[in-house]
């Protein structure tokens, strides 16, 4: 069976001027089914670049981009918009939500149709997922009524949707104090324990720690990569000291 993604030789150069800028340089990287890989590096070293590449939000200059096999530059506008929007669910560091809409309309607003049923459905999806996310009874709230950890919750209920075979998430705790960023953190650890596959941009060691696989990035190169293949052989403890101490080699 193929991996989930494979990028092969990825490069993303933008021309400035007449100065070409290289921002992803020959990158390769597979993510597997239900793996939860995490991207590190220094600001501006081209982690969201990467992250918009493997998702085919953004196009790339060269390389190969597949998923579930399939290469995605071959896709037309419309494949590739439906793939993003049944297959992936994007999460940043707070949800761009409605203002006018509630946290339920918010929630479903992305797949809901004109029709009755489809409506009953979704709602009933989102329900269960606010429930799971801990933010059940706060469907009818208006967006600025709620905490940053209860909107990126409400983030995360949206992104899951349409039940995503991977989770895109872009500094997904970036804006939380380091108390809802655990909690986020555990909650996506379960989701993905559930079987969603997650590639997630981070700073913070106590974040990558909880991956399966820590990525090392840094002037558009993976440089490095830690594995915890058996998480349960090494203690939450043990692993931020491994990222911390990588970090610190890499100069992140
Ligand atoms: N559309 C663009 N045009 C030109 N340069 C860009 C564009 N998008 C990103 N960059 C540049 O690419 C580099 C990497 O950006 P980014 O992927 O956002 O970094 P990171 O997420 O690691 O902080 C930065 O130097 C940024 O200025
Ligand atoms: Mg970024």
């Amino acid at each position: 069976m193929s991996n989930l993604i494979a990028g092969e030789k990825i490069v993303k150069s933008f021309n400035i001027g007449k100065e070409q800028t290289t921002i992803l340089d020959q990158v390769s990287v597979e993510i597997e089914r239900e793996e939860f890989v995490v991207i590190m590096g220094p600001s501006g070293c081209g982690k969201t670049t990467l992250l918009f590449s493997l998702s085919g939000t953004d196009d790339i200059t060269s390389g190969s981009i597949k998923f579930d096999g399939q290469e995605i530059s071959g896709l037309k506008e419309n494949q590739l918009a439906d793939m993003r929007r049944q297959k992936f669910g994007f999460i940043f560091q707070q949800p761009t939500m409605l203002k006018n809409l509630s946290i339920l309309d918010n929630i479903i607003l992305p797949v809901v149709t004109d029709n009755r049923k489809n409506l009953a459905d979704v709602t009933k999806k989102a329900e269960q997922l606010m429930k799971k996310t801990g933010i059940s009874g706060l469907g009818d709230r208006e967006i600025t009524k709620v905490s940053g950890g209860q909107l990126q919750r409400a983030g995360i209920c949206r992104a899951l949707m349409s039940s995503p075979a991977i989770l895109f998430a872009d500094e997904p705790t970036g804006a939380l104090n380091s108390k809802s960023a655990d909690e986020i953190m555990l909650l996506l650890e379960a989701i993905n324990q559930e079987g969603t596959a997650i590639l997630l941009v981070t700073h913070d060691a106590k974040v990558a720690a909880r991956a399966d696989r820590v990525l090392f990035m840094k002037d558009g190169k993976i440089l490095s990569e830690l594995a915890f293949t058996e998480k349960g052989a090494k203690s939450f403890e043990d692993r931020t000291g491994e990222v911390l101490e990588q970090m610190a080699i890499i100069g992140v």
